[in-house]
């Protein structure tokens, strides 16, 4: 058993997080990453009031153990954030503040509630600023994460957070997908980490086949920043690019970034259509570079249980035999 400060913070017996994921999280997704020992996590980016309650509901019905609910800070309303403090998760997680937003109400408001608090930078001086606004844990996440990512790579950014905001715990987040992976983390002075594309290749995730499919034949060396989804949206996004596939949707775009703010909107339209369709070609496919260390679509029960075995070899076998006599 791998056994850090966080899974006592937290109530877990791994010290594992499913990262909460707009898009790509759901109440089965959260409920047996959970159930199996670790946090699952809801991302709520783009569903209302009504259904961060019903996601809520559906998650405590199918596991007894601690959950979180994730905000976009930059897009945070008050009625959604109402509902999730209603609901009262183990975990508020947030990410992607504005600079003038006061995270020290948004935080104290969800310890009024009973929860912990999360809050995930991508650079050491907005873990800073979440440690001085009063979080719980940090989250370092590096560049090569899937989704929204600053410029930092883990293998800096993990010690130089871990050391900024000390005492209090830090997962690592970005590249992460097995327990060489986790390993790694722990040895950089995490105390746990976060993943998101490993959980989007699972039975329970919630994206189409074909999505999943596409993060199998993904060797991570085909992922890029870019800004294009984001633009396509109509959606300014704080200090963040994204890492995507890049897949034609991408190509079409790159370069005429221009053309897309001024067609964002049928452009739109053609990306819902093709994600309904599961057209993985022509629609942003959010992903992390370890995509290339992901080669089969298993429970999530079972990726949670094997980096945890993993880790504990690696940790138990190689590491320690280094040290010789
Ligand atoms: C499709 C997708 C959507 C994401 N949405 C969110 C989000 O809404 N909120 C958030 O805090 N992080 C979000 N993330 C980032 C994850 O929480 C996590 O930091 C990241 O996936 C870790 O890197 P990995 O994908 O290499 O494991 C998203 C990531 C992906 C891949």
């Amino acid at each position: 058993m791998i056994h850090t400060r966080i899974c006592d913070l937290l109530g877990i017996a791994h010290p594992i997080v499913l990262g909460g994921m707009g898009g790509a999280t759901s109440a089965p997704l959260v409920a047996a990453v959970s159930n199996c020992g670790a946090l699952g996590t809801l991302g709520t980016s783009g569903i209302d009031a009504a259904q961060i309650k019903s996601e809520a509901d559906a998650i405590r019905k199918a596991t007894a153990k601690p959950f979180g609910i994730n905000h976009l800070l930059f897009e945070i309303d008050e009625e959604r954030y109402s509902a999730t403090l209603t609901a009262r998760p183990a975990v508020a997680s947030f990410a992607w503040a504005r600079t003038d937003q006061d995270l020290r109400s948004y935080f104290q408001r969800a310890h009024d509630a009973g929860c912990k608090v999360m809050h995930m930078a991508g650079e050491v001086s907005e873990a800073r600023r979440a440690a001085d606004a009063g979080a719980d844990v940090i989250v370092a996440q590096g560049t090569e994460a899937g989704g929204h990512v600053g410029w930092m790579a883990s293998m800096p950014l993990v010690p130089m957070v871990v050391k900024a905001v000390a005492p209090l715990p830090v997962l690592a987040a970005g590249g992460i997908a097995d327990g060489r992976g986790f390993a790694a983390a722990l040895a950089l002075g995490a105390d746990g980490v976060l993943i998101g594309t490993r959980m989007m290749a699972t039975d329970e995730s919630p994206i189409h086949p074909n999505f999943k499919q596409a993060i199998l034949l993904s060797d991570g060396h085909d992922t890029v920043l870019t800004e294009i989804p984001d633009i396509a949206s109509g959606r300014v996004w704080p200090g963040a690019m994204s890492r995507a596939l890049r897949n034609r949707f991408i190509e079409r775009w790159a370069g005429r970034e221009w053309a897309l703010r001024r067609d964002y909107r049928e452009a739109w339209k053609a990306v819902l259509e093709a994600r309904r369709g599961g057209d993985a070609d022509n629609a942003p496919l959010l992903i992390g570079q370890d995509a290339g260390l992901i080669d089969s679509i298993k429970p999530a029960a079972e990726i949670v249980e094997t980096m945890v075995a993993e880790a504990e070899k690696i940790i138990k076998e190689r590491l320690s035999k280094l040290l010789g006599r």
